[in-house]
């Protein structure tokens, strides 16, 4: 894909936004997609104010708190936080101990119910629509994503503006405008989740191979983006 479409993108997602009534918000994971996201809404939807949230799981990368400030900087804005419960953790905690959730799926999917699919609900109350960095080619799961699709289990639109974009097109995009990314990229990462649960990849290696690498490529989800496809 090339530069020139990615902006026509910006500029249909700016379309699109303006036909959207109410709260609109973006899930800000840190990645290169979610970077560019914001680059695309301050050059083309500036007019139109897009709220920008991360769910803060209490498991991510030290890496990852410093870049939160130096994104900030860069955009000038504001990354709402969303924590998970406290009693909630306290009881998952004393259930898996610390490294729990690599020893079954339902445990990995209790840990991922608590720490981000429960504050995704809070963060999501009362919006309109939710904008993603999901592209189609991240993984099995994903591949009928659509730019345009509606979030049963949260009640609201959902938007994956980079649906059809490559991962090259994503960092093709960010170097162009010398967007600032998460320090782990140099570090052999090609998707940035939680410590425990992401590490790097070899370079002939899947995409998200480096998350929960235990697991069989059809359940790597979270929760954040089940769909009756994947
Ligand atoms: S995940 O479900 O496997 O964790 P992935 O890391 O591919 O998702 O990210 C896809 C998109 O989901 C991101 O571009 C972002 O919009 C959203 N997302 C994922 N994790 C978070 C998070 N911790 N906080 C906010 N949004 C997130
Ligand atoms: Fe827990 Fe891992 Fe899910 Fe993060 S990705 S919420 S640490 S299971």
């Amino acid at each position: 894909m090339s530069i020139d479409r990615a902006l026509t993108d910006g500029q249909t997602l700016a379309a699109i936004l303006d036909k959207i009534a109410g709260d609109v918000v973006l899930a800000f994971s840190y990645q290169a997609e979610d970077v560019v996201l914001l680059h695309l809404l301050q050059t083309h939807a500036a007019r139109r104010p897009v709220a920008v949230f991360t769910l803060e799981t209490g498991k991510l990368f030290l890496e990852t708190a410093a870049y939160h400030a130096e994104v900030e900087a860069f955009f000038g804005l504001v990354i709402h936080r969303y924590t998970p419960d406290a009693a909630a953790v306290a009881a998952l905690e004393s259930a898996l101990g610390e490294w729990g959730m690599r020893h079954s799926l339902e445990n990995r999917q209790r840990c991922c119910g608590v720490r981000k699919v429960a504050p995704l609900k809070i963060a999501l109350r009362g919006k309109s629509a939710w904008i993603t960095g999901q592209r189609a080619a991240q993984s099995v799961t994903r591949a009928r994503l659509q730019n345009l699709e509606y979030d049963a289990d949260n009640g609201l639109i959902k938007l994956n503006p980079l649906a059809a974009w490559s991962e090259k097109a994503v960092f093709t995009y960010a170097q162009k405008h010398a967007l600032p990314l998460h320090p782990l990229y140099a570090q052999g990462f090609r998707s940035i989740g939680c410590a425990p649960c992401t590490r790097a990849v070899a370079p002939d290696e899947d995409l998200r191979a480096g998350r929960w690498w235990w697991e069989n490529p059809e359940h790597k989800e979270c929760g954040l983006h089940m769909r009756p496809s994947a």
